[in-house]
């Protein structure tokens, strides 16, 4: 009798979600989990025979480690950032790359609803003192935010949720992005940074990371802001200059402030934290939790999960984060044969020439490019001829080929 096909392996490191786990093992796979991260020597070792790695922020997936994994199909990204993972090189070795941008949003939606409201209150400041004794009972710098003006710099997937439940609240929204964007409920967009700070009475900066952001918000900015406004960072702590804003705090012009994120973070739990923004009254600082809550770790786990699963079993690339998005719905009994390939002229002429060759029907065919490379998702009437896959390997243009199901 012959032996049974082992299945297929997952390795997830650092503590991914149970969801995750149970995702995978539910379809299939052999779930290898690890609890911390993997230098790249134990790496490479663990990914032998390994189909697909989940990691989170801190495991480093570099060139060296992806050329030793000849078995690899795809990394998941169990967080938001990919900066982890070397992007180009799995790209170049046919290894698609999966993160989960949207399980976090409302988390950090939320804690930036929480920290308008005690910036507005003074919470943090009347709780230090009741905690040393004092009962000071006052209205005084005391406001609701219903009727303020919140000016959200980024209105992407977080600046626009936040919209959406600060006018829950009452507050009026404007909003500055450096892209057209759809204006939510009865936000309105203004036509430069220097018109929402003219505006608003609360600013919350929702960019994203790109190096153009470096130093975005410093000493001009805040001048312009309006006199005793709120001001709020949880996107990243390089686009500030963090100086600046501590010199207008003490000044009185910027009334309150909550900073999640910083230039230079520690790198693990326990390791000391310094900052300008220290020690200054009504100024909130958490250490880049605000996307870090139960819930968005449980989505992280099935969001990621889900896109590697799908992947292996369909083809299908969907927000990957380096491959050209390509999704088909897989039909009962098709053959799928996909093909990542450099993005020449010719490239897909060739595959076609190839398949019509081999007297290959096409029943489906799903082609997109993204920069560099070609990803193309051909069903067929299975199945496929002997010698099709080593021909279609030896095209000069193929990164990698396989068959998806058959
Ligand atoms: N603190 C945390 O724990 C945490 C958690 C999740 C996300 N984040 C960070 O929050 C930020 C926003 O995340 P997202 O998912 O909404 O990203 P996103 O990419 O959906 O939105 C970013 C928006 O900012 C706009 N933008 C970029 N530069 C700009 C500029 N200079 N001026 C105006 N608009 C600009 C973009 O056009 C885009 O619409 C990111 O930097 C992300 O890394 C932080």
């Amino acid at each position: 009798m012959p032996s049974p096909t082992p299945a297929p392996v997952a390795l997830l490191l650092e503590n991914i979600h149970p969801h995750a786990v149970e995702l995978l093992g539910t379809a299939g796979y052999e779930v290898r989990t690890h609890a911390g991260a993997m230098d790249p020597t134990e790496l490479t070792e663990a990914l032998q025979g390994v189909r697909l790695l989940g990691i989170r922020s801190t495991t480093h997936v570099g060139d060296e480690v992806l050329a030793a994994a000849p078995d690899l199909l795809a990394v998941g990204a169990f967080c938001i950032g990919t900066n982890q993972v070397d992007l180009a090189a799995a790209t170049e070795r046919g290894i698609a790359v999966f993160n989960a941008p949207f399980s976090n949003t409302r988390s950090v939606v939320e804690l930036a609803v929480a920290e308008i409201i005690a910036l507005a209150r003074r919470l943090t400041e009347r709780d230090d003192l009741m905690h040393a004794g004092v009962w000071d009972k006052s209205a005084e710098g005391a406001h609701e935010v219903r009727g303020r003006t919140l000016g959200i710099v980024g209105y992407g997937n977080i600046g626009s949720q936040l919209s959406v439940v600060a006018e829950a609240l009452g507050m009026r929204v404007v909003f500055y992005d450096t892209t057209e964007k759809l204006a939510l409920g009865n936000a309105r967009a203004c036509a430069s940074l220097g018109e929402l700070l003219a505006e608003a009475d609360t600013v919350t900066l929702h960019v994203d990371g790109r190096d153009g952001n470096a130093g975005m918000f410093g000493a001009a900015q805040f001048a312009a802001m309006r006199p005793r406004s709120l001001f709020l960072n949880l996107s990243r702590g390089f686009v500030v200059d963090y100086a600046a804003l501590r010199r207008q705090v003490e000044t009185g012009h910027i009334a309150g402030a909550a900073v999640d994120v910083f230039p230079s973070e520690p790198k693990s739990k326990g390791e000391p934290f310094d900052s300008e923004l220290r020690g200054l009254r009504n100024v909130i600082l958490t250490p880049h939790v605000a996307g870090s809550t139960a819930e968005a770790q449980q989505d992280i786990g099935r969001f990621t999960a889900g896109k590697l699963r799908e992947y292996a079993a369909a083809g299908t690339t969907t927000l990957s984060v380096n491959l050209p998005t390509v999704t088909m719905d897989l039909r009962p009994g098709a053959c799928r044969v996909a093909h990542l390939h450099h993005n020449v002229p010719g490239a897909m002429a060739r595959v076609n020439q190839l398949l019509a060759e081999h007297l290959v029907n096409i029943e489906g065919q799903l082609l997109s490019t993204r920069g560099s490379v070609g990803y193309a998702l051909t069903d067929v009437a299975g199945p496929l001829p002997t010698g099709f896959l080593d021909a279609l390997a030896a095209v000069p243009e193929t990164i990698s080929t396989r068959v998806v199901s058959s």
